[in-house]
């Protein structure tokens, strides 16, 4: 059922693809706790659905997100944060969405925005992407995995560079430390090339690629030999999957498999 957001919208652009585009241009997309709770609900609602395989989470051309609202924040005791567990919630994007989910940056993507966009499985940047972990010039430090996701995309050394001084780097700096997949000219670029990996993923057994995102996201869990223990489990576990069974008999068929998705 399609609802009406506030802050974001939510389409299917393409088959088996979801996007959820945020919308709140005048304050360059601040993750206020709503824009947060209307995400978790069309993410949730996406999960549920057995016409979505993969997702996109793009911004505007001008901001992916300009961070955590600072007006929210800027009240808000220890007591409040702590007994509500604010930015909590934001964690639920990794921990109940099994679908991939492709962030597609362009345009500022600062303190919380850089993490929602970590916290994605694929990211793609335009060149001139603005992304930053600016927390510490407004005296505090990164609160939603920044200072864990960020060290482990770029090292330790540039992190504490980025997140102790606050400055930004840019679309083209993400893409050769790693922290973007691919990089693009520009916004139409950008969207034209996460709404064809979603679809190209979206294509695929959705069994083996649910595995797949399990186990590649195992391995920033894990010490290499119980990832690696881990990741054959799964592979045992999918010679029970009919996907297996199709996909390699199509293959020596020369035929082009016809997924069950079982
Ligand atoms: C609330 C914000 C905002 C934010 C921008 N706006 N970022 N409101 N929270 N994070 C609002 C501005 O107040 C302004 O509203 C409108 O958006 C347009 O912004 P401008 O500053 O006028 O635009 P511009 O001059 O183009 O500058 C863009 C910018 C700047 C460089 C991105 O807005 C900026 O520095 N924003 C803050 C970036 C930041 O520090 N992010 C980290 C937040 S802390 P009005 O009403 O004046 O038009 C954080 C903590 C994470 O994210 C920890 C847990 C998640």
């Amino acid at each position: 059922a399609r609802r009406s957001y506030e802050y974001i919208q939510v389409s299917e652009p393409r088959p088996g693809v979801g996007q959820v585009t945020l919308n709140r241009p005048k304050a360059l997309n601040a993750l206020c706790t709503p824009l947060i709770t209307e995400l978790n609900t069309a993410l949730r609602a996406f999960q549920s659905s057995s016409s979505i395989s993969a997702i996109v989470l793009a911004g505007s051309e001008r901001a992916f997100a300009a961070g955590a609202d600072i007006k929210e924040m800027a009240p808000l005791t220890f007591s409040e944060a702590y007994t509500t567990a604010f930015i909590e919630s934001w964690s639920e994007l990794t921990t109940s969405l099994k679908k991939p989910l492709i962030a597609a940056v362009s345009g500022h993507a600062l303190g919380g925005g850089c993490e929602l966009a970590l916290m994605a499985d694929i990211l793609y940047c335009t060149t001139t992407a603005n992304f930053g972990q600016p927390e510490i010039k407004l005296g505090t430090i990164p609160g939603a995995g920044g200072s864990q996701r960020l060290t482990r995309a770029v090292g330790k050394s540039r992190a504490m560079e980025l997140i102790l001084t606050g400055r930004s780097f840019s679309g083209e700096e993400a893409e050769r430390w790693g922290v973007a997949a691919r990089m693009f000219p520009s916004y139409e670029a950008l969207m034209e090339g996460a709404l064809g990996t979603a679809e190209l993923i979206a294509a695929h057994s959705k069994v083996a690629v649910q595995a797949a995102k399990e186990v590649v996201n195992k391995s920033q869990d894990l010490a290499l030999r119980d990832g690696v223990e881990y990741e054959r489990r799964v592979f045992h576990g999918l010679f029970g999957s009919q996907d297996q069974k199709i996909g390699m008999k199509a293959f020596a068929e020369k035929k082009k498999a016809e997924w069950s998705h079982q």
